[in-house]
């Protein structure tokens, strides 16, 4: 066949598979039937009318959701379903009016209330540029896999700003800001920035996240049974209570990478700074895997900078400097660690070109990322510790 046959031919069936997909439109004014001239004015209406290859589209505004919107239909890997907000519009959704917000002290949260967006049973969907606050939960996506989330914020969350739970495998959080998350429910006990708890699955990757602020811990991979990927997430100033919770439970630490009695996981971590949190910077908390954890600072933490007990974790070119600690680290004996800072002298606020994380905290830049900035970088030029310059 000619290749202009051919062409042809692709261009046909592209279309073809494009004409099947729709585009839904969803407005906080809405109360029309989906289109962009008559948009829903529910989220879960989009959701419901959703198949494989359609885009949801919000346009700017604030949506109150009464109910929280569950999401149980698959895409597929070919023709995932899009959630997106319209164009780069600012679009926040506010769960103060759902159930748990928050329940009283110790009263448990059922399954179903957890998340604005709870997303169980659920494959193959895509997130794009939303933001999600004062909900059970901002994002609760339990046996959930092959979903991708890039540009979510979840803050002021009666729980986890962003949770990961159950048997859920490759799904990606790309750009998530999850910050000052908080659980009066339990006095501080349980809500991080982001967690990804209690089940397994492979293939699950964080990437270019802060997570400040949180009552509990920065990042919590507490009982999941397989290798998380951690890469160029920024932990800080978890676990104070900033809200006069009495009987204060925040742990405040960076990232809390597993469990005594888990089923060993080899969570990677790389390219991460922990600084400023109540607690330590990082710690694999009795998880007895082999943990790979590579060119990350821990910095002004108000405990150690590494705390491993685990038996065979690899701590390569690390930092650990300025934690108000008994030490910088506390690592068991088969822990194997090389080059890090604490093998090659002693280090202080004056060993980096700059110790000011206000950079690091400022807007993302339009691809994204957070902007680049000389923050704990070492003055000396070794390539030790992380940088939040992208050439690395
Ligand atoms: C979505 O896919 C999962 C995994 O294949 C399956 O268990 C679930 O039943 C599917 N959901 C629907 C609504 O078809
Ligand atoms: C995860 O993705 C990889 C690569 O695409 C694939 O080989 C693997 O089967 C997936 N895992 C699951 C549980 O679907
Ligand atoms: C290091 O610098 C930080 C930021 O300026 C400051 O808060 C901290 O107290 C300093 N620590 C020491 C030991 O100098």
């Amino acid at each position: 066949m000619l290749n202009v046959q051919k062409a042809a031919l692709f261009a046909i069936s592209a279309l073809g598979g494009l004409s099947n997909a729709k585009d839904i439109y969803v407005s906080p004014t809405g109360t029309g039937t989906g289109t962009s001239t008559s948009p829903y004015g529910s989220i879960q209406s989009a959701v419901n009318a959703a198949a494989a290859g359609d885009t949801i589209f919000l346009k700017a505004g604030t949506y109150k959701p009464t109910t929280n919107i569950q999401f149980k239909t698959n895409g597929t890997r070919t023709s995932p379903i899009t959630v997106r907000s319209y164009q780069t519009e600012k679009v926040i959704i506010d769960g103060e009016n759902l159930p748990g917000t928050p329940y009283g002290l110790d009263e448990s949260l059922p399954n179903k209330e957890r998340g604005i967006f709870h997303i169980q049973y659920a494959n193959y969907w895509k997130f794009y540029n939303l933001e999600l606050i004062n909900g059970p939960y901002g994002i609760y996506a339990r046996d959930a896999s092959h979903n991708y989330y890039e540009l979510i914020t979840t803050h002021d969350n009666y729980e986890t700003g962003f949770q990961i739970e159950g048997a859920s495998s490759n799904n990606t959080v790309l750009y998530l800001d999850s910050y000052r998350n908080r659980d009066p429910r339990k006095n501080g006990e349980s809500a991080d920035g982001f967690a990804c708890k209690s089940g397994s699955g492979e293939g699950n990757v964080l990437r270019n996240a802060r997570l400040w602020d949180n009552v509990d811990d920065g990042l919590d991979l507490f009982m999941f049974g397989s290798p998380v990927t951690i890469e160029e997430v920024y932990s800080f100033q978890n676990g104070f209570n900033r809200w006069g919770f009495s009987n204060f439970n925040g742990d405040g630490n960076g990232f809390k990478l597993g469990i005594t009695g888990n089923p060993p996981a080899n969570h990677i971590v790389r390219n991460s700074i922990a600084y400023s949190n109540a607690k330590k910077g990082f710690i694999d908390n009795g998880n007895p895997g082999s943990l790979t954890v590579e060119r990350n600072t821990a910095w002004n933490n108000g405990d150690v900078g590494f705390n491993f007990r685990s038996s065979s974790s690899s701590l390569k070119s690390n930092i650990a400097a300025v934690n108000v600690g008994s030490a910088q680290v506390t690592l068991v004996s088969t822990v194997k660690a090389s080059g890090n800072s604490w093998q090659s002298g002693t280090w202080s606020n004056s060993s980096f070109v700059s110790v000011d994380p206000s950079t690091l905290q400022k807007a993302r830049l339009s691809n994204g990322r957070v902007p680049s900035s000389e923050f704990l970088i070492p003055k000396s030029g070794e390539a030790l510790g992380a940088t939040t310059k992208a050439d690395v």
